[in-house]
């Protein structure tokens, strides 16, 4: 995930030392952040730029045949690459290629990265161990869902009325979420902690600080799993979360649709009123839309 920010030293000391992410990488104007507990070269990139953007959204390929086959299927079916597949330049390296989804968020698609050394957390170690799933807003729900469905492979896991539906490419039941918006946007930024005592202790640690959940922590029903959600310094919504739902029969599964009433978005009732969420997870438009990232 990479963001572009004006803010660009709070943020950074934001990630770094309230949320706990490692910098794995960094030059003069972007940060590279990783966790001790995951062998992704880095997870979030936080770049110095005057406007508020997603740079981008990368997922990754089995092998660079698979990654060739991809932007070839991309291509034939009229989708203009930004940058044809080829050796990348980030941390890690590899292989990939990048393209504009429907709504014009850059997209990155690579394989062979380098991976990281890596340890699995302590008990009690309250730092993200890796990223859990990206929510885009989007002012066509249907039509970005069939974008990422008929292109990129992505099955619904299940509906939140008819406004935000969780996708999943493996087991995990959410990787990808889209949700309506009034704009195009970046909704949340999600990131799994070990487990439930890590994920409180996480949530305390950012409330002893004065930066107060927006909504959280409690359980949500579509995935199963908990959320304490804040927002950075640039206003963009992230999330700490743990004990996401595991689809493991992948054809057995039937899409629900969940309700968006209180005692079903957040079970435990514990979450705090959610009207202060809706405008923080509108968030405002981003500015970065059809517009590569410079890096
Ligand atoms: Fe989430």
């Amino acid at each position: 995930m990479g963001l572009g920010v004006p803010d660009f030293r709070e943020a950074v000391e934001f990630y770094r030392s309230a949320w706990g992410l490692q910098v794995v990488d960094e030059d003069s104007d972007v940060v590279f952040f990783g966790t001790p507990a995951n062998p992704e070269a880095y997870i979030v990139r936080v770049r110095k730029d005057p406007a508020k953007r997603v740079d981008l959204i990368a997922f990754a390929a089995e092998s660079a045949s698979a990654v060739d086959e991809l932007a070839q299927r991309l291509g034939s079916a009229g989708i203009t690459l930004v940058r044809e597949p080829d050796k990348l330049g980030t941390p890690g390296g590899g292989y990939g290629f990048r393209f504009f989804d429907p709504d014009g968020r850059l997209i990155e698609v690579s394989s062979d990265v380098a991976p990281r050394p890596w340890r699995a957390l302590e008990p009690r170690e309250s730092v993200p161990q890796k990223l859990s799933h990206v929510v885009v807003n989007s002012p066509d729900v249907v039509a970005t869902k069939r974008f990422y469905e008929t292109h990129l492979g992505f099955r619904l896991s299940d509906w939140l009325e008819d406004k935000m539906c969780f996708m999943r490419v493996r087991s995990d039941h959410h990787i990808l979420a889209i949700a309506q918006g009034p704009h195009t946007s970046l909704n949340h930024v999600s990131f799994e902690m070990r487990g439930l005592d890590e994920f409180m202790r996480g949530t305390g640690r950012l409330i002893r600080q004065g930066r107060d959940p927006v909504w959280g922590p409690g359980r949500h029903s579509a995935g199963d799993n908990t959320f304490s959600y804040f927002t950075d310094p640039v206003g963009n919504v992230v999330e700490y979360t743990t004990e996401l739902e595991r689809i493991d029969d992948d054809e057995a599964w039937e899409p629900r649709t969940f309700s968006a009433a209180p005692e079903v978005a957040d079970q435990w009732g514990t979450g705090g009123p959610f009207e202060p969420m809706i405008p923080a997870m509108h968030n405002s438009p981003d500015q970065g839309l059809w517009t590569p990232a410079p890096l």
